[in-house]
């Protein structure tokens, strides 16, 4: 079980081992997951990690990044200047959808729960690159409707009030609506 992960080989067995030594970082990518405190691995199961990664990066990129990257790309061609629209945006998969939109050029829309701290998180996700972060009372605002018009939006909806509010925009606009479900949780839906 588990995906995330950054392991240590602690010993390093046969002449044929050549692009890792005892500490460099890696992921196991065997199917048995990586919850584990010990294992053996030949080479080829291990995926070589740039140790100049922050830790907390390194131990995700398996999961969140490519889980982002595939949401973006499997269900639409989404082309430079394209729209996504995603509510959990602060979540770890959504910090990712945010980053890799920005470095294709898809502008993101991106709603959050209130909180203490909202404007705190504002910026920050808009320092990830964000194009527009709302708090999902925002969606009721009338300025709502011209932004998500503006835009041909595909849409990654966690289920609960804020995606009802984004159905009734997008619906309202005749906009796009693909779905991109996270398929690990009971929080998440297809549309
Ligand atoms: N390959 C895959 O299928 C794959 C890979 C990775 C993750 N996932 C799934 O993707 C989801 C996100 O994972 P993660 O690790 O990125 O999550 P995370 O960092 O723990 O964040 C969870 C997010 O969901 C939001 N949220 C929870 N309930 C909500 C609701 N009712 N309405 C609106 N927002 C809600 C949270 O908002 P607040 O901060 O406001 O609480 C937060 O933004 C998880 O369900 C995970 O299992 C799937």
């Amino acid at each position: 079980m588990g995906w995330k992960c950054i392991s240590w080989p602690k010993i390093i067995k046969g002449s044929s081992v050549k692009d890792l030594k005892v500490g460099s970082w890696v992921i196991p990518t065997a199917e048995d997951g990586t919850w584990r405190t010990y294992g053996v691995y030949s080479e080829e199961k291990l995926l070589k990690i740039d140790e100049t990664l922050p830790l907390v990066s390194a131990a995700t990129i398996y999961v969140n990044p490519c889980t982002a990257y595939r949401m973006l790309k499997d269900f639409e061609d989404l082309q430079e200047g394209s729209c996504v629209i995603q509510n959990g945006a602060n979540s770890a998969v959504g910090q990712a959808v945010i980053q890799i939109a920005k470095h294709f050029k898809i502008n993101t829309i991106n709603v959050i729960r209130d909180r203490p701290n909202v404007e705190s998180l504002k910026s920050y996700l808009t320092s990830l690159g964000a194009t527009h972060v709302v708090v999902e009372n925002e969606l009721r605002n009338p300025l709502m409707a011209d932004i998500l018009k503006a835009f041909k939006c595909s849409a990654k909806l966690c289920r609960g009030k804020s995606a009802a509010e984004l159905m009734r925009h997008m619906m309202d606009s005749e906009l796009l609506l693909p779905m991109v479900p996270c398929q690990n949780s009971n929080d998440f839906m297809e549309v």
